[in-house]
């Protein structure tokens, strides 16, 4: 069966570096909670004027650079974000403009942290029923710039950082049995409002009140415990059902790339799979959360670090806002 592989990737990240102790002047928190609570230590913030397509652009870009191909050649493009640069269009749209694509189609994904995955899900039929043979996929995040720094929304302003990665996918023509094993996208709607922002909401007339800013409805909030509970049931779930389907276990994983939600999801979804710690990626020390785009960075820090090679068993897993939830596996 045709697979598609990845032949490129890219990550970037705004340059400005915000530390845990940066965060302590303008947050009522500390750098040991946000330590213990999540392990992270830094993340990046854009600058006013950077826009979320700007960092997908980038991170594009180095991901044409890495496949070592003419940008020209991508005939489709999918994009994941929950930080659009606009209520509409979507960012594909400006990321096909800014690299001078022609006409080519761009889907935007909306699936927030599980975004990544969703995106490589439908990129993947597309070039599995031959329809396109050079995707771009990218996901890229916008987050610091509404995120509530009063007490009530420091839950979540320690956690979240801006960021983008990219990869190229193609048709696998040989037979070596690399590429994209197979995804699987989960969701449950009835949670929507544990991990949300509520407003903008088009049912209200008129969509921007005052009493809502007033009241943070525009600011992103989560339950956080109920947050920490699902995710770390559900990706183990669906990383086991992912191998199931190929046939595989646990055993056969050489490098499991969980979201990077908290620090100690991923321990608990290592454990719950009963996984050496040493095959779990884990980078939110140096990025915090980055939403959909927290995959493609971990998988080309651990591409670029040689922890993942040729040939090996790459395990993809995610959970956000929806719920939505999904695992893919990669033949390297
Ligand atoms: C948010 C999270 C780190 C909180 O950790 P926790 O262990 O549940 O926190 P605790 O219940 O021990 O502590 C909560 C207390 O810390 C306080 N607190 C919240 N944010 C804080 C911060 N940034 N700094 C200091 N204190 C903070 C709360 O007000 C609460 O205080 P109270 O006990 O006086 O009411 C954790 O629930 C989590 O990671 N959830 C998942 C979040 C996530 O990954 N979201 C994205 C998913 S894609």
């Amino acid at each position: 069966m045709l697979r598609s592989v990845i032949t490129g990737i890219g990550h970037y990240v705004p340059p400005r570096v915000v530390t845990n102790q940066d965060l302590e002047k303008r947050i009522n928190t500390t750098d040991e909670w946000i330590r213990q609570r999540s392990g992270i230590v830094t993340r990046h913030h854009v600058e006013p004027g950077v826009n979320t397509s700007d960092l997908a652009v980038e991170a594009a870009r180095r991901a044409v650079a890495d496949a070592g191909i003419d940008a020209s050649t991508i005939d489709f493009i999918v994009a994941a974000t929950l930080s659009p640069d606009h209520y509409f269009p979507g960012i594909g749209v400006l990321v096909q403009a800014k690299l001078g694509l022609g006409t080519i189609g761009a889907l935007d994904v909306r699936n927030q942290c599980s975004g990544f995955i969703y995106a490589l899900g439908a990129a993947d039929q597309f070039i599995r029923a031959g329809t396109y043979r050079r995707v771009l996929l990218v996901a890229a995040e916008v987050q610091s710039s509404n995120l509530d720094y009063s007490d009530e929304g420091r839950d979540m302003a320690v956690l979240f950082g801006d960021g983008a990665g990219a990869v190229i996918l193609e048709p696998n023509d040989s037979d070596d049995g690399r590429g994209v094993l197979s995804t699987h996208l989960f969701s449950d709607g009835r949670f929507a409002s544990r991990l949300w922002m509520e407003k903008p909401c088009p049912g209200d007339n008129p969509t921007f009140q005052k009493e809502f800013f007033d009241q943070g409805k525009f600011f992103p909030r989560m339950d956080g415990r109920h947050v920490f509970v699902n995710a770390s049931e559900r990706m183990p779930e669906a990383v086991r059902i992912g191998l199931a389907a190929n046939g595989l276990d646990v055993g056969d994983i050489d490098a499991l790339i969980p979201h990077q939600a908290n620090d100690r999801i991923s321990q608990m979804v290592a454990k719950g799979l009963k996984l050496p710690e040493e095959k779990v990626v884990r980078n939110i020390d140096r990025f915090g959360n980055t939403t959909a785009a927290s995959i493609p960075i971990a998988l080309d820090e651990a591409i670029k670090e040689g922890r993942i090679r040729r040939g090996q068993l790459v395990v993809l897993t995610a959970f956000g806002s929806g719920y939505t939830w999904a695992s893919a596996l990669i033949r390297w």
